[in-house]
């Protein structure tokens, strides 16, 4: 072989190597992401099927767009932001240049089916969020911003000086409370002041406050596990 060529080949050789760790592609690569494997798109990422999986989430509202009596029902804007631990995802960031998180198409990796129970019609208040931040300890992230309009026994009689309490239920339709446990990231004060100051003010009402509670039902003829916020 030529010496140019030889010396060529080792300088890109050595560049490669060297920056090999430092793309999204080694990592997705690494952790197997790269070819549509069902045990990562569509299984629940646990080793054992016995382990549950512990699902976050937080609510914000950030407006009320409408209060209707008749129909029992309120109009909100909310943000909700929902991060779960996969066995799958995890990696060492020393292997990958110190990435430490990365952002991948929310379809490469199993998503948990988590619904509001009181929801007449949900859309999306913006373009639908296609991606999930994967973080190195195994953390999985995505928000969405949701119109929602949700039931809620309301009582207005003493409108425009009352105060209504809603109630918004997640749970998963399918999950069982062994497969998936959900709660809150935040508590219950920190969600009601950001809440607050994301607030855009429609005028007639006011957000008071937002409770957090847990609950358990049993539809399925298995328990399944509930968070709900009272707002
Ligand atoms: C799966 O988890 C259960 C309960 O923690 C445990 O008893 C069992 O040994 C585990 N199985 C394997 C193969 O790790
Ligand atoms: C690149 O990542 C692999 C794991 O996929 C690891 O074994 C290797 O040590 C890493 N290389 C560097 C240079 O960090
Ligand atoms: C990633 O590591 C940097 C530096 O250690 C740290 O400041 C940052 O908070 C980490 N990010 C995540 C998402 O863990
Ligand atoms: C809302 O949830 C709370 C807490 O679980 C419960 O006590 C209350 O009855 C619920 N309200 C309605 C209208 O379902
Ligand atoms: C939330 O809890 C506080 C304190 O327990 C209570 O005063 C308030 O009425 C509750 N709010 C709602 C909407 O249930």
């Amino acid at each position: 072989m030529d010496l140019r060529w030889l010396m060529f080949y080792l300088a890109s050789a050595g560049c490669v190597s060297a920056a090999e760790n430092c793309s999204y592609k080694a990592l997705i690569e690494h952790l197997g992401l790269d070819n549509s494997d069902v045990q990562m798109t569509s299984l629940r990422p646990v080793h054992n099927w016995t382990t549950p999986t512990f699902v976050f989430m937080n609510l914000l509202v950030t407006s009320i767009t409408e209060v209707d009596e008749k129909a029992q029902s309120i109009s909100t804007q909310i943000t909700v932001i929902i991060g779960w631990f996969s066995e799958f995802t995890k990696w060492n960031p020393e292997d990958f240049c110190g990435m430490n998180f990365s952002s991948i198409k929310k379809d490469m990796v199993w998503i948990p089916d988590i619904n509001i129970i009181e929801s007449i019609k949900t859309e999306f208040a913006t373009i639908e969020n296609q991606h999930v931040q994967l973080r190195n300890e195994g953390i999985v992230l995505t928000s969405n911003t949701l119109a929602l309009t949700s039931a809620c026994k309301m009582d207005l009689h003493q409108f425009p000086f009352d105060v209504q309490s809603c109630n918004f239920t997640l749970q998963s339709p399918i999950h069982t409370s062994k497969e998936l446990l959900i709660n809150p990231f935040s508590d219950a004060s920190f969600l009601t002041l950001s809440s607050k100051k994301a607030f855009q003010t429609q005028g007639e009402w006011e957000l008071v406050n937002i409770n957090i509670s847990k609950g358990q039902v049993n539809t399925l003829g298995q328990e399944q596990d509930q968070l709900i916020y009272t707002v």
